[in-house]
């Protein structure tokens, strides 16, 4: 029995049920079969949810790049690793082999050598979706330094924010990028950002667009000239499986965001196995996920998971409307793309369209289709299903998270049959659990609650950067000896999951992650905002949308509310991005506060999402009154 490329429900299960009675045999099978070691571990696994602490492949030696790259040079140096393709596609398409990827990676490797980043240094990659962003965070785990992508959509003060919360020596960044018809001039972003961020020694700037940009003297230079003087070849630093790997910020729903740390062995082995099983890639098989390197998704499921199983990845720099709303279609007809990987408000937001961008193009490479981010609703599943998959592709509603680092809920292809809005069998090796209101682990079929991971699996993140009793509160002190996702979920009569979204204060709007906290915190920065209170509400593309209540201070309240609302919108885009700006806003005289003086968001969630039949008792509030004002206001009756 293989526990790879699993053919069959009965398989599934043979393979899961091994999986959790011996988790550390299962994974350190996989982990010798498909990988290169250079020192084996003394211990599969070590762990303790109460500290929490865990440790996979303990003692072992290993440079990721060895196993995405080198590896695969003897026999497939020729194969095409990533293909490129730019946002305007009059550019032509960049076809890069393991060959050339192993000789940019290593020049870029000993540019980072020469400008002193060692193993362990910390380095801030802001770039857009070109080659240079796959190769920099390749460079750094090459020489062992840990790398920190913010999304080149983040503002100013977010990368500011998450470079000093690292404490980031360098930045790697481009002059500029394109998104479909707009260029964006980042290095300006960068220059604001480092103004906060002394420690910052270097910083290295890529060329894309055609701009006239300065560099400061001592601190910036363009990243090519350095490349073009690059020895060709660097040595991998070895790793021990738990050192480093990268950082990734997501939000939490209050306070700074959370730098998740994952590490080298374990993130390896379980992107590299879930990769392969959930998307059923063969060799040869041209696989496309759309998301940014940016987020998780582009860490696990455009580099390093497909990588370490010599794929070809496509990496697309522009967005689904440009040229028009048939570029997703264009790009997997001219690629003849296999496995296609996307996100539900795309989805969403293309079936809008006419359907004649998809029936001008030619689909039928395509094999399987997956969908990640947030739920995916039955009609986008439907369209995606009907429209893309011609009904002849599993569509794989993958469920995760940046800390979970790979995929941990999810069919598998001609194995798991699929019903839409379910994200059904946890994957070898995971073991899910719900939590009813007491703590309590519900057990057997048709139960809802919060849903938790009893087990530890080699992808998940270790500790939150700098602040590990963080991680504890946050993921393990809910439930004793439990790994708290978040999420609430539902297990159906026959045993799958339905994930029925965050249990907590995190919004997630067209598939990004917004914590609540920080949003409130850049309206308040507004001179006329005595308080606010945002929450999320249904929207027909974005899955989600914001929703703002605003209490104006008594000078803010003869102000035109148009010109409020713009600067609100305009704050928030410069303290964390346009992601972030509210889709609406509803100046109130008051917010709904129990009596100890928190605000009952679960009200205005109602109102936002015009459920107001449903309130509860609201008698019990210190200001009763100011929901029926509330309501009676709403802008969304
Ligand atoms: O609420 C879940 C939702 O996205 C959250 C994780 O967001 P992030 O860390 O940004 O990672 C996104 C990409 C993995 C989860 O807590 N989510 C993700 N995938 C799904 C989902 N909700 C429902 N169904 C999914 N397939």
């Amino acid at each position: 029995m293989s526990n790879y490329h699993i053919k069959h429900l009965e398989e599934y299960f043979q393979v899961y049920r091994k999986s959790v009675r011996h988790p550390e045999k299962f994974w350190e099978e996989i982990a010798e079969e498909h990988f290169l070691w250079r020192k084996p571990w003394d211990k599969v696994l070590e762990w303790d949810f109460t500290k929490p602490e865990v440790k996979w492949f303990q003692g072992a030696k290993l440079n990721i790049t060895e196993n995405c790259i080198d590896k695969h040079l003897f026999s497939h140096g020729d194969d095409t690793a990533i293909i490129f393709e730019p946002n305007n596609p009059d550019e032509e398409a960049l076809h890069i082999s393991y060959y050339e990827l192993h000789k940019r990676v290593c020049k870029f490797a000993n540019v980072l050598k020469s400008k002193g980043i060692k193993k362990g240094d910390r380095v801030c990659i802001y770039l857009p979706m070109i080659p240079e962003l796959s190769v920099a965070m390749l460079a750094c785990a090459r020489i062992g330094a840990i790398h920190s992508i913010v999304f080149a959509g983040f503002s100013s003060s977010a990368l500011a924010t998450r470079i000093l919360d690292s404490d980031c020596k360098m930045v790697i960044t481009s002059d500029g990028s394109y998104r479909g018809a707009k260029t964006i001039d980042l290095k300006s972003i960068v220059d604001a950002a480092l103004e906060k961020c002394p420690g910052v020694e270097n910083v290295l700037v890529a060329k894309r667009i055609d701009s006239d940009i300065k560099l400061k003297e001592g601190r910036d230079e363009w990243l090519q000239p350095l490349l073009d003087e690059a020895e060709e070849d660097c040595k991998p630093e070895m790793m021990d499986a738990e050192d480093p790997l990268f950082i990734l910020y997501t939000s939490g729903s209050t306070g700074k965001p959370k730098g998740m740390m994952h590490t080298c062995g374990g993130y390896m082995v379980y992107t590299a196995y879930t990769f392969k099983n959930v998307f059923n890639y063969r060799t040869g098989d041209v696989y496309w996920c759309t998301a940014d390197i940016g987020w998780i998704t582009g860490h696990s499921y455009i580099i390093y998971g497909p990588l370490a199983n010599c794929a070809t990845t496509v990496m697309f720099e522009g967005v689904p409307s440009y040229p028009d709303f048939g570029r997703f279609w264009d790009i997997v007809e001219k690629h003849k793309v296999n496995q296609f990987y996307t996100a539900p408000t795309a989805i969403r937001a293309l079936a809008k369209e006419n359907i004649e961008y998809i029936e001008t193009h030619d689909l039928s490479s395509l094999k399987v289709l997956g969908s990640v981010g947030e739920p995916i609703n039955e009609e986008a599943w439907h369209w995606y299903n009907d429209n893309v998959g011609k009904k002849n592709c599993p569509i794989v509603d993958t469920w995760w998270q940046t800390e979970t680092g790979g995929i941990m809920i999810s069919p598998l292809p001609h194995s798991t049959p699929t019903i839409p809005t379910y994200a059904t069998l946890p994957l070898p090796g995971i073991q899910p659990a719900l939590m009813d209101e007491e703590g309590n682990e519900l057990e057997g079929y048709q139960v809802q609650g919060k849903l938790c991971i009893k087990f530890p699996w080699p992808g998940m993140a270790r500790t939150v950067w700098g602040d590990h009793e963080r991680y504890k509160d946050t993921y393990f002190s809910a439930y004793k000896n439990k790994y708290f996702s978040g999420d609430g979920a539902l297990r159906d009569n026959v045993g799958y999951y339905r994930i029925t979204g965050r249990a907590d204060d995190v919004v997630i709007v067209s598939g990004h992650n917004l914590g609540t906290a920080p949003i409130e915190d850049a309206i308040n920065e507004h001179q006329a905002v005595a308080e606010s209170a945002i929450v999320g509400y249904p929207h027909e593309v974005k899955g989600n949308a914001l929703y703002g209540y605003v209490i104006l201070k008594e000078a803010g309240a003869s102000r035109k509310h148009e010109n409020v609302r713009k600067e609100i919108n305009q704050l928030i885009t410069e303290h964390i991005g346009p992601i972030a700006k509210l889709n609406k806003i509803q100046f109130v005289s008051g917010l709904p506060k129990t009596r100890s003086g928190k605000i009952m968001r679960r009200i205005l969630r109602k109102i936002a999402s015009n459920d107001t039949d449903s309130l509860g008792d609201t008698s019990t509030l210190l200001n009763p009154e100011v929901v029926e004002e509330i309501i009676e206001n709403s802008l969304n009756k």
